[in-house]
């Protein structure tokens, strides 16, 4: 999940550093803003190393707002949580100020807004607060009510913000569309390593970050989902179940182990093959110069076998990488495999690995392509929630989305 925290002037800052580094370890992204009040008690920089994002505190800023920053900021988030919320902040945005870039940023915002806010007992008690916490409720905030108890300043009261974890759950219990509750969604991503000996591997380029994408947006939309995962350093999104693997069989292995599914994708860059004499012990430089020879055996298709499998997901999504010919290439895939949609990459000249944009055209049995050129990740993972969410719902009605493959095996 992706969190815009707007962090602003109270004694309690420190704590919301504490919840960058724990949302992160939840998988969540966070993207902090400071106010000119926060800015008094910690630093933009200790946000940024913590969320490992930039920490944004200028409305006016030439480099950002030449992309209207503050706009942006806006839309790329799933969910705004003020933490904490002075009192003086929560005043600005019940008068819905733009005096700054977190008033400008609320002002836009079209996602769930949270509050928690912080402060000393009789601030909190006062006419003038309880006022505008009652309007900012009015207006659809949602407040993560302060704890009781001894306040920095030593008096005794409620006004102290709420813990850490509290704020995590109110924040992950938002309220998402969950067009696919309940269905299963099994997901493959990142690359294999073929072992040459036990030091040494066969890898390729593939990041993980489609597959990623997806399993967070497949999450969000309420599906229980489980992601194989080959090697990458990405942090598991939030409310998905990983299982690791490093090998093609191990992939194929934890596949299978993993049906039944609603619906399986297929992002993994699975080696095609593996080395049939890996050395058990590290390979040495030989005396005569010559080089080891690997041989290499074919490693399972996991897409064919598991859209052949007696306990076939409802829908099969492959994705196929290619350099030229996209969609003839992805098509012929599709059919020799037998999977439902199809998602073309394009990756001639390197594009698409490891970055956060990506070209592809989905393909969904004989219907036309559907070209998403130049976007980023996320946005084909919701693409394909779309979809999914769509087809499930439809119960199987294929005129929208005409598959040969799909209404073939509605009928048997
Ligand atoms: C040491 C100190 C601690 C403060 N703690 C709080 C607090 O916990 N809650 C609060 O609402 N204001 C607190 N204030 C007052 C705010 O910092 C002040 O109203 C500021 O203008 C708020 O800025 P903001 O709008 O950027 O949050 C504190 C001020 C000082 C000097």
């Amino acid at each position: 999940m992706r969190i815009l925290l707007i962090m602003t002037g109270s004694i309690a800052a420190y704590k919301s550093l504490d919840f960058i580094r724990r949302a992160r370890e939840r998988g969540h992204v966070v993207t902090p803003i400071l106010t000119k009040g926060a800015q008094e008690f910690i630093t933009p920089l200790s946000a940024a190393s913590l969320a490992e994002q930039p920490a944004y505190t200028e409305l006016f800023s030439l480099k950002d707002e030449t992309e209207m920053g503050h706009i942006r900021l806006a839309r790329e988030t799933d969910v705004i949580l003020v933490a904490p919320a002075s009192a003086d902040f929560m005043a600005s945005m019940v008068q819905g100020r733009a005096q700054d870039l977190a008033g400008a940023v609320l002002l836009a915002a079209d996602k769930p807004v949270f509050v928690a806010p912080a402060m000393n007992v009789k601030m909190w008690e006062s006419a003038a607060n309880q006022r505008n916490l009652a309007q900012l409720k009015a207006d659809g905030v949602r407040v993560i009510s302060p704890a009781a108890g001894e306040m920095a300043c030593g008096e005794i009261g409620t006004g102290r913000m709420a813990e850490v974890q509290e704020i995590l759950a109110a924040v992950e219990s938002v309220h998402v569309q969950e067009s696919l509750r309940g269905k299963h969604a099994l997901i493959t991503a990142g690359p294999t390593h073929e072992p040459i000996d036990p030091v040494r591997y066969i890898a390729n380029q593939s990041s993980g970050l489609q597959g990623y994408a997806l399993a967070e947006a497949f999450a969000l939309a309420g599906a229980n989902v489980t992601l194989i995962s080959g090697p990458t350093t990405l942090k598991t999104p939030f409310g998905v179940t990983r299982v690791d693997v490093k090998t093609a069989v191990e992939m194929m292995d934890a596949t299978e182990k993993n049906l039944p599914a609603d619906i399986g994708i297929f992002t993994a860059a699975v080696a095609d093959w593996r080395v049939e004499n890996a050395g058990a012990q590290k390979f040495k430089k030989r005396e005569n110069g010559e080089p080891p020879v690997l041989r290499l055996v074919e490693n399972p298709d996991i897409l064919k076998t598991i859209a052949a499998h007696k306990n076939r997901p409802t829908l099969v999504v492959g994705f196929a990488a290619e350099t030229e010919y996209l969609e003839a290439y992805a098509r012929a895939k599709m059919q020799r495999k037998s999977c439902d949609w199809m998602v073309a990459t394009d990756v001639s000249g390197g594009k698409s690995f490891g970055t956060a944009t990506t070209s592809v055209l989905l393909l969904q049995g004989d219907a036309p392509a559907q070209p998403l050129l130049d976007v980023e990740k996320t946005a084909v993972a919701k693409q394909l929630v779309a979809l999914a969410a769509q087809h499930f719902s439809s119960s199987g009605n294929v005129t929208a989305f005409p598959s040969s493959n799909l209404s073939k095996r509605k009928k048997a």
